[in-house]
């Protein structure tokens, strides 16, 4: 029986070398330690032993046994071991493969710029304000000394709605409502951002829905250097510090007086070509000193408060910081000219 004990040993020993997979020792396993099995089987037949012999095999059995069993978990852990190290194997991630690129959107090229506008005159104590696109009649032209059959009218044609109300042809009753809301006590420091809409036939250069942003300054002693001070601010932050400013004389119904801004030609650099039309200066934006008549329609006395507005149209910002040649790509919202500004 010794014998036997050591035969089995020897032989589930080998089986469970020579076990490739932990389907192989499980089957060895049962074969060996199972109820059916041979060890079993010499325990059940020690009833025919004589009683010194009895407690030699029955210890020798367990110990079989028990070196089986060790075998089996040492050899089950080997093989979790290799499985483990062919899985990493076979997944480990090659890092030197290039990536797939993640689309991403951006903000609109005018939403960004409109964005720096703003923060540009925050940064020069200015807060943002809005108003409503549907505007009233009162609001867009009489309030800003436009009465009803005034001839500067035909500057802006506009979409009506009803007599009395209009889509906004300009930022400018945002001055008027602001005002109105101060109840005649200053300062009002805004600039408002917006969409604005005229009867233009879209070509190049027009279009029937642009933006615009205004800006207000009102208080005891404003005055037109101010105005030139904080245009020739804007001028040098956006366009570049070499960037010259100009001011000719302009009319609005609702400035007195009025000028356009202009920047010198950076293409030429004031020589004169193509893109500023052989001047050496290009114009950016409209502005003057409130009128009088808008102060007082809006509660300020015009004897104590004075103020500046401008006014300019991002679109043609955008156009000339970065030579866009026609208004229209700023609307199809094709990706391809987007992309193009979209900064990571
Ligand atoms: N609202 C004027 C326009 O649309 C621009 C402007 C604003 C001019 C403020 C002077 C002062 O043409």
């Amino acid at each position: 029986m010794k014998e036997r004990l050591e035969e089995l040993k020897q032989e589930a020993l080998l089986q469970v070398e020579q076990a490739d997979t932990s389907e192989d020792l499980q089957q060895v396993k049962v074969s060996f330690l199972g109820k059916k099995g041979p060890i079993t089987e010499v325990l059940r037949g020690m009833g025919k032993l004589s009683k010194d012999e009895r407690p030699v095999i029955g210890q020798m059995a367990n110990e079989v046994r028990e070196a089986i069993s060790e075998a089996i978990e040492t050899k089950q852990a080997t093989l979790e071991a290799k499985k483990l190290e062919q899985q990493l194997k076979e997944e480990k991630i090659d890092v030197t493969l290039p990536g797939r690129p993640v689309p991403t959107g951006g903000p609109h090229l005018l939403t960004k710029l409109i964005q720096d506008i703003e923060d540009l005159f925050i940064g020069m104590g200015f807060s943002v304000a809005e108003g409503p696109e549907v505007e009233q009649d009162y609001y867009n032209f009489e309030a800003l000394n436009l009465p009803k059959d005034h001839p500067a009218r035909d500057m802006q044609d506009s979409f009506y709605i009803t007599n009395e109300l209009l889509l906004r042809t300009q930022t400018s009753p945002i001055q008027a409502r602001t005002m109105e809301k101060h109840e005649g006590r200053g300062p009002v420091k805004i600039i408002c951002p917006g969409k604005v809409y005229r009867r233009d036939t879209d070509d190049a250069t027009h279009s029937h829905q642009f933006t615009q942003i205004e800006g207000l300054y009102v208080d005891e002693n404003v005055r037109m250097s101010d105005l030139k001070g904080v245009l020739n601010e804007f001028a040098k932050q956006m366009f570049g510090n070499d960037r010259e400013i100009r001011l000719r004389p302009s009319f609005f119904p609702f400035t007195e007086p009025s000028v356009e801004m202009d920047i010198s030609c950076k293409l030429c650099n004031g020589e004169g070509c193509s893109v500023c039309k052989g001047t050496g200066w290009i114009e950016i934006l409209g502005a003057g000193m409130v009128h009088p008549n808008v102060l007082r329609m809006s509660g300020f006395d015009p004897e104590k408060y004075s103020g500046f507005a401008f006014g300019m149209g991002p679109e043609r910002i955008a156009m000339l910081k970065y030579g866009i040649e026609d208004i229209r790509h700023f609307y199809t919202n094709d990706v391809r000219f987007l992309k193009q500004f979209h900064q990571a």
